[in-house]
C-alpha cells in the first residue's frame, strides 16, 4: 500500500534561529500573542529579517485556544500586509492561527470546519510558513493538523490537510527556555500523549513507530529535568526535539482517544490541551490494553524503551499506564479533575457535553479500540477520582 510521511525542514539547536538569514524573500508577516511579545521574542525574528531590508510586520492577537474569528482578524491583517513569508513565534494555539490564517489568505472561500485531507488547497501561491515553537509540546510545527475553538458551540475542532504542513521549522532553545514550570509540566505531557498514541492509533506506520520511540524515550529522560531546572538550555532543547518528532509521529498516523477525551475536557472547562490530554494518558493506555492484545504488545514495545517490563503484555502496559502516572507526579501534572481544582458541580455540569464532543472528536476514529458514550462517560468517572481503569 502507498503511504505518505509529511515533515518541514528542520533546523534545531543553539542558534538555529540564525538560519532564518538564509531565507529570501521581501515581506514576513509574523504571528504571535501577547506574552510572547512582550518577551521580546518576536522582535528577535523581525530584527534578524529587517537588517536583510525585508519589511516585517508583528501581529499579537492570538488567544489561548484560537477562535474561528481569530483566525480570520489574522487573515485579514495578513492580506492587507501582503506577505510571502508567514511567520509563527509562539505555542500551538499561535502556531494553529497562522496555519490557518495561511489557508484563508490564500483561498479566503474556505469553510476551516468543513476543510477535510483530500482539499487540494494550492496553498505556496502567495506565501509561505514557518514555525518557531515556544512551548516544547504540541508538534504543531510539524504537523499537517490545526486545532480551532468554534465560536458559537466552544467546540474545539481537529482538521488536518497535508499542504499545511510548515515549509520550516525552527528549534531554537532561547525560544522555550522562558516557560514557566507548570506550562513546560503540561505541554511535555501533550509531546508524551501525542508519542503514545501515534505509536498505537490505527493509521500508524514505520516512519511514525520509529520517531515515537525516540520520542518516549527523550520526554521520560528530559523532561522531568527540564521541569526542575527550567533554565537548563540542553533539556529545552532535548524537549523540543522530543516534541517535534512526537509531532511527526501522531501527524501522519494521528492521535486517539486521550486526544478526544483532552479536547473536550479543553472546550468545556477550559483546561490546558497539554495537562487535558495528559491526564487522559494513563486512563486510555488502560482501556485500551484490556481488550486488545495488538495494542499491549505495541504499549509494551513503548515500556521497554525505559526499562519497563512484566508478567505478559497487558501487565506491562498496566505497568507503562503506572510509569506515566509516576512520571506525571514527579512534574506536578495533575492526575485527575480533582487534582486540577475542577469542582464536581462542575465536572458534573460539563458530563453530558464532554461525552458529547469526545464522541463527535475525529481522534476517536484512529483509537485502537471501539468504544461508545456510555464508556466515555465511565472513564470521565473514572477521571474525576483517579480511579485506574478496570473495564
Ligand atoms: N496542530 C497541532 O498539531 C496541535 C497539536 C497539539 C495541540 N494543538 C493545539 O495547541 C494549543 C495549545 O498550545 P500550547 O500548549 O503550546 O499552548 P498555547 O500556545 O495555548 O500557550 C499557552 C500559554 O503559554 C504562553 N507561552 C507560550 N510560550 C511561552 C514562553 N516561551 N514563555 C512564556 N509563556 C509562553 C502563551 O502566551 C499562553 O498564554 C491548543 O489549542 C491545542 O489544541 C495543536
Ligand atoms: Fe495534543
Amino acid at each position: 500500500m502507498v503511504w505518505w510521511f509529511y515533515v518541514p525542514n528542520i533546523i534545531f539547536g543553539e542558534d538555529a534561529l540564525n538560519d532564518l538569514e538564509q531565507l529570501s524573500g521581501k515581506k514576513a508577516f509574523i504571528v504571535t500573542d501577547k506574552v510572547i511579545n512582550s518577551l521580546g521574542l518576536a522582535e528577535k525574528v523581525c530584527a534578524i529579517l529587517t537588517n536583510r531590508q525585508w519589511e516585517a510586520a508583528i501581529w499579537d492577537d492570538v488567544e489561548p485556544d484560537p477562535k474561528v474569528s481569530t483566525v480570520k482578524a489574522a487573515a485579514a491583517a495578513i492580506k492587507v500586509f501582503g506577505a510571502d513569508w508567514i511567520i509563527a513565534v509562539g505555542g500551538g494555539s499561535v502556531m494553529d492561527t497562522a496555519k490557518a490564517a495561511w489557508v484563508l489568505y490564500e483561498k479566503p472561500d474556505i469553510e476551516l470546519q468543513a476543510l477535510t485531507p483530500f482539499d487540494e488547497l494550492g496553498l505556496r501561491a502567495k506565501a509561505k510558513l514557518v514555525c518557531i515553537p515556544t512551548t516544547a509540546g504540541t508538534g504543531s510545527e510539524a504537523t499537517k493538523a490545526i486545532v480551532i475553538r468554534d465560536d458559537e458551540t466552544g467546540r474545539k475542532f481537529a482538521t488536518i490537510n497535508p499542504e499545511l504542513t510548515p515549509d520550516i521549522a525552527i528549534l531554537d532553545p532561547e525560544f522555550v527556555v522562558g516557560l514557566p514550570k507548570e506550562l513546560t509540566a503540561y505541554t511535555g505531557m501533550d509531546a508524551l500523549t501525542h508519542a503514545i498514541e501515534g505509536y498505537t492509533s490505527v493509521w500508524k506506520n514505520d516512519f511514525s513507530d520509529g520517531s515515537s520511540l525516540q520520542a518516549v524515550k527523550m520526554v521520560f529522560e528530559w523532561l522531568p529535568k527540564s521541569v526542575e531546572n527550567l533554565s537548563d538550555l540542553e533539556g529545552r532543547e532535548k524537549m523540543l526535539v522530543a516534541a517535534c518528532l512526537a509531532g511527526m509521529s501522531f501527524g501522519n498516523s494521528q492521535a486517539a482517544l486521550a486526544h478526544s477525551l483532552g479536547h473536550s475536557m479543553g472546550s468545556v472547562l477550559r483546561t490546558h490541551h497539554g495537562m487535558s490530554v495528559g491526564m487522559a494518558l494513563p486512563y486510555a493506555v488502560e482501556f485500551n490494553c484490556i481488550d486488545n492484545e495488538d495494542v499491549a504488545k505495541q504499549y509494551s514495545e513503548l515500556a521497554g524503551i525505559i526499562g519497563i517490563s512484566g508478567k505478559d503484555d497487558k501487565d506491562t502496559s498496566m505497568k507503562f499506564a503506572g510509569a506515566i502516572r509516576e512520571l506525571m507526579t514527579k512534574i506536578g501534572s495533575p492526575q485527575s479533575f480533582k487534582e486540577a481544582g475542577v469542582k464536581k458541580k462542575d465536572f458534573t455540569a460539563g458530563l453530558e457535553k464532554m461525552v458529547e464532543f469526545a464522541m463527535m472528536d475525529t481522534s476517536l476514529t484512529m483509537n485502537p479500540r471501539n468504544t461508545d458514550s456510555e464508556e466515555l462517560r465511565k472513564i470521565y468517572q473514572y477521571m474525576f477520582d483517579g480511579k485506574v481503569i478496570d473495564f
